[in-house]
């Protein structure tokens, strides 16, 4: 565990700027997103957005992923790739930008609704929404990465949702993907110790079923077993001695997913 190293005050801006950049770039997807938008054309307009921006789509040609964001709709947990499937009113669809800047990475996503939400569909998202913001309350230094996932899972198995364990956040910096494995189950008081300048993701994957998946033929799609909804939010942060400084916080509500001032985040708030 003592791999997970701690990032200097230069490297911490370095993922700070990139981290804006890809919230920027999200922000503006809510303001696209309608029924009748491919996901290819989602993936087009964060690639160019991201460019656009100074910045390189981290997902292109990462260990093959073919494109430039993962776009997952529905059953879908994570790692969809931008197709020509059209979005439809009902639909939840996640989309998750990951931009390098100067060599360092900012990763994040959300998921929005597609025209009117079912009960279901805005049941599974909005736990994944609140999941993210109680493990984010969690973090500060001294705390320990099972704190994290038992607040995690404690609230989303008490909402009837499971908690997806296949994948997990991860530690970011010069790499899109470093040590630690943040995990999004777990038990207090285990796990890794934090520090602060440790950088990482929480990207709890919420299922409106069982928490089991499967990996298609295409190797990257990643979907619920039992084929049920599925809802994910990310944010990239750095651990403070106080709490932690969110890298990817948005300024302003996404449209079609959030209201603003976040509801939840008030009450992470008044927790700290
Ligand atoms: N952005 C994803 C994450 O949150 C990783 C996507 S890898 C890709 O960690 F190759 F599919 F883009
Ligand atoms: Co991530
Ligand atoms: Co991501």
């Amino acid at each position: 565990m003592s791999n997970v190293s701690i990032k200097t005050v230069r490297e911490v801006e370095g993922i700070r700027v990139a981290s804006q950049m890809a919230a920027e770039t999200l922000l503006a997807v809510g303001e696209i997103l309608r029924p009748g938008l491919t996901t290819d054309d989602i993936n087009v307009f964060v690639h160019d957005d991201t460019v656009k921006r100074g910045g390189w789509p981290a997902p292109l040609n990462y260990h093959g992923f073919p494109k430039s964001v993962c776009t997952s709709i529905n059953e879908v947990v994570c790692h969809g790739i931008p197709g020509p499937r059209a979005l439809a009113p009902g639909d939840i669809v996640n989309v998750d930008v990951t931009t390098i800047y100067k060599g360092f990475y900012g990763d994040t996503s959300a998921t929005f609704y597609v025209g009117t939400p079912t009960k279901e569909a805005r049941h599974v998202t909005e736990v994944a929404r609140r999941a993210l913001a109680l493990g984010i309350a969690e973090v500060r230094e001294g705390a320990r990465l099972g704190d994290l996932g038992a607040a995690i899972q404690q609230f989303a198995e008490g909402e009837g949702c499971s908690v997806v364990r296949a994948f997990v956040g991860h530690g970011i910096g010069r790499a899109f993907h470093e040590a630690p494995q943040v995990s999004h189950v777990g038990k207090r008081g285990q796990g890794l110790r934090l520090r602060a300048g440790m950088c990482f993701t929480i990207e709890p994957m919420i299922n409106l079923g069982d928490y089991d998946v499967e990996i298609l033929s295409d190797k990257w799609t990643v979907l619920t077993a039992d084929r049920a909804l599925s809802a994910q939010f990310e944010h990239t942060l750095v651990v403070t001695k106080t709490g932690c400084d969110v890298l990817t916080h948005r300024s302003r509500a996404l449209t079609g997913s959030e209201i603003y001032p976040d509801p939840f985040a008030a009450a992470v708030a008044v927790r700290a």
